[in-house]
């Protein structure tokens, strides 16, 4: 079966994947990860300058990919190399929802996404999970919080990064990324018809999974 969890930038939808797929087992796959690696070798390509170029460079990025998970999720290999911790950089974060907004770079890592899931459970955070990657998805979970609430706990992933961000840039960067994300032509951030929304503003991540698991436990025990 397949879970879709979408929501705006940090609004924790990676973390409490994460934990619903260790407590369930279920293979977790990490969506965004996939459009930060492609977003990375851009950088190292053109060191984030932007050209009418970019179709041409992306598709040549998208041709070498090779994109792979290990630990259920939780580590990157990006053409044989962990980069885990570089696809979150800010650099990357900043420049991420222009890469992703190339169809080149869409129908690539959409093919690749439904072929991570074939024939496995699956939970799949992102931004079109329930609308275009897993329209089908059993269940569909739209988590949403405050720009406030997602650049606090942003903050302390970029800390713990090694990055002193400053809590007013991020909260733009946030709001950007989802200003863009939102009104992209392709497969925009939008809540599914049928998906739940979960405000994890006043939740802990305990309350948000706890919500979550019996939706998908349904499933399970029919
Ligand atoms: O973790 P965070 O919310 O910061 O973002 P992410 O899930 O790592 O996704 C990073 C970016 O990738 C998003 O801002 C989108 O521009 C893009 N993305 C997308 O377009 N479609 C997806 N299914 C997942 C991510």
């Amino acid at each position: 079966m397949k879970v879709a969890i979408d929501g705006p930038a940090a609004s924790g939808k990676s973390t409490t994947a994460k934990i619903i797929a260790d407590e369930l087992k279920f293979i977790y796959i990490d969506s965004g990860a996939m459009y930060r690696a492609c977003t990375l070798k851009w950088l190292e390509k053109t060191a984030a300058s932007k050209s009418d170029a970019d179709e041409k460079i992306l598709a040549g990025i998208i041709n070498d990919l090779k994109i792979e998970f290990t630990d259920n999720g939780k580590t990157i290999f990006v053409n044989g190399k962990n980069l885990s911790n570089e696809i979150r950089s800010s650099n990357v974060s900043q420049n991420v929802s222009y890469v992703a907004s190339f169809e080149v770079v869409r129908n690539a890592l959409v093919e690749k996404q439904r072929e991570f899931a074939l024939g496995n459970n699956v939970i799949m955070d992102g931004r079109d999970i329930g609308t275009v990657v897993f329209p089908d998805a059993e269940v569909k979970i739209f988590l949403n919080a405050s720009a406030e609430t997602r650049a606090q706990r942003r903050m302390q992933d970029l800390k713990n990064l090694g990055e002193e961000p400053d809590f007013d840039l991020l909260v733009a960067e946030i709001k950007e990324r989802d200003r863009l994300d939102s009104q992209r032509k392709i497969a925009p951030l939008t809540k599914a018809k049928d998906a739940i929304e979960i405000s994890t503003d006043d939740k802990t991540l305990n309350e948000v999974t706890q919500a979550i698991i019996p939706e998908i436990k349904k499933f399970i025990a029919e």
